[in-house]
């Protein structure tokens, strides 16, 4: 079994989601939660599911060796980010290099880097006027949305479209694509064979 953890700071429908696809999975189980926050819905989802959780807040980043065992101890061997508010430390990215996840709610490389999250990503897209916005799958390095494009996905921008309308058809695109390419990238690596 290749066991994953994902790590996620809030609501969880994203971390949710690949629960529920790897959940009866034959090579790829989800092993463990982790949050720094320790009101995050998300911990509640992984209850439900029976999947461990950890809640892993700011300070026990600094403790190198202990934190690395948390994720040594689950034998985890890829980290997935599903609304993972912190930006992970050096030498965490350099133990699991090539081995981190993120998605972004829009088309990288514009829209990105630090404070460009949630909301604030769709009012941007908004604001600029673009006609296209949609969803970015990338490795993590140490630059906030930065690491290698796995894949994305675009969207109409239509002149209707609120930020709010806009966040709920990224997030409907998240939902569909995040655990099929997850599953793809472990498997057969950075190639993806993604169907519709
Ligand atoms: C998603 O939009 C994701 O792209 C971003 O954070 C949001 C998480 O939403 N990184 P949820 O907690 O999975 O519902």
């Amino acid at each position: 079994m290749h066991q994953i953890a994902v790590l996620a700071s809030g609501f969880g429908s994203n971390a949710a989601k690949l629960m529920d696809y790897f959940q009866n999975h034959p090579q790829i189980r989800v092993a463990l939660v982790v949050s720094n926050n320790a009101s995050a819905r998300v911990l509640t989802k992984a209850g439900e599911r029976r999947i461990p959780v950890e809640v892993l807040p700011g300070p026990a980043w600094e403790n190198r060796e202990k934190l690395l065992k948390v994720f040594e101890n689950y034998q985890v061997e890829t980290i997935v980010l599903a609304g993972y508010m912190r930006l992970l430390p050096p030498y965490f990215v350099k133990a699991y290099r090539n081995r981190i996840i993120n998605i972004h709610p829009a088309l990288l490389p514009a829209f990105g880097g630090k404070g460009m999250y949630g909301m604030h990503v769709h009012r941007a897209v908004i604001e600029s006027g673009a006609h296209k916005s949609g969803i970015t799958i990338h490795l993590v390095n140490e630059q906030y949305d930065e690491g290698e494009i796995l894949f994305s996905k675009s969207l109409d921008v239509l002149p209707e479209d609120t930020p709010e309308s806009l966040a709920k058809k990224v997030l409907e695109l998240e939902h569909r694509y995040y655990a099929p390419v997850v599953e793809n990238y472990i498997l057969h690596g950075p190639d993806m064979k993604i169907s519709d």
